[in-house]
């Protein structure tokens, strides 16, 4: 059985979703934050609370960073590792036009020169342990095969591939003969990352790959949050047991931000984007009241009917 990446979705997997998405559904071998950055050479007040130790619960966590030069990764790795936190990944692969602009996430994928000095770096961190998250390319689905040299010059835990380049944002077709190459190639483990939505296709690509390293899987665990230990366990949650361990999902979360947040419409911004990839399992009624909810009151009697 493969261990499964529970991939970071920025705006979804906080810690708080991720330390209630642990104790309800568990499943899960790696949770990620979403990454982390640098605004005027200081970590965000919102990034150090994915990365509070006390914050995590799950206790397996890897703290992600998204950077466009050493000096941001160094600065980056010290406040992290000072944490205590022994494994960090760098994005390689955010296509959001902001980030990839500055040479950050996709926009590295391109600079070989500039993967080698992380990979030097990465070298030289021999007390910790680095993974990279990448797609194809930025352009080009073959970005990926002139970096492998450099890539296989280095150690990483895993290198978890998106099978698309950027300017495919998150839809299209996954290109599955470069990424069959990119593994063959590959001297680290390969962890495979896209459009898994059940424990079907997570077999099927584990029959496809059997030199894979891992799972990772993104939206298809906000679609199904059992999808993970559905796959451990070998046994489906049927309709009424997922809907319940959801809504247990769902009363942590709420009864978190109801507290830390100020005012109904943050609250139900915030609990309106839980619900966005779950417009299946709750039908699609109750969802387009969730959605139009003006106060809490209404949320709440959205949830009841
Ligand atoms: C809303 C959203 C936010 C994302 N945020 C991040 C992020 O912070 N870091 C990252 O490496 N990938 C991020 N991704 C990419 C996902 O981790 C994942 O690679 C992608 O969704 C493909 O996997 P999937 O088909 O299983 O969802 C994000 C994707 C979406 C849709």
């Amino acid at each position: 059985m493969l261990p499964i990446h529970f991939a970071p979705l920025q705006g979804y997997t906080d810690f708080v979703y991720r330390n209630f998405h642990e104790k309800i559904f568990g499943g899960v071998d790696y949770y990620y934050t979403p990454f982390i950055r640098l605004e005027q050479g200081e970590l965000r007040k919102k990034d150090l609370k994915e990365i509070l130790p006390e914050n995590d619960l799950t206790k397996n966590l890897v703290p992600q960073v998204i950077v466009k030069d050493i000096y941001e990764l160094d600065t980056l790795v010290s406040v992290i590792s000072g944490m205590g936190y022994g494994h960090i990944d760098i994005n390689m692969g955010c296509p959001f036009p902001m980030q990839v602009k500055k040479g950050r996430g996709a926009g590295l994928l391109p600079k070989t020169d500039l993967v080698r000095e992380i990979c030097d770096f990465i070298n030289a961190k021999t007390n910790l342990d680095f993974s990279i998250k990448m797609r194809l390319g930025s352009e080009n689905a073959d970005e990926c095969m002139q970096l492998l040299p450099v890539l296989n010059s280095t150690r990483q835990k895993h290198i978890a591939v998106h099978p698309r380049i950027a300017k495919q944002q998150y839809k299209g077709e996954l290109n599955i003969d470069q990424f069959q190459a990119f593994l063959d190639a590959s001297r680290n483990p390969v962890v495979f990352n896209g459009e898994l939505k059940s424990v079907d296709d997570i077999e099927k690509i584990s029959k496809a790959y059997p030199s894979l390293a891992g799972i990772m899987i993104g939206r298809g665990l906000l679609m199904r949050p059992s999808l993970a230990s559905e796959y451990k366990n070998c046994s489906l949650l049927n309709d009424d047991e997922l809907l319940c361990c959801i809504m247990k999902l769902h009363d942590g979360v709420f009864a978190h931000y109801a507290e830390s947040l100020q005012g109904d419409s943050h609250l139900l911004m915030k609990m309106k984007t839980f619900w966005e990839y779950l417009e299946e399992v709750i039908g699609h009624k109750r969802y387009k009241l969730i959605k139009k909810a003006v106060n809490v009151a209404k949320y709440n009697a959205a949830l009841q009917l």
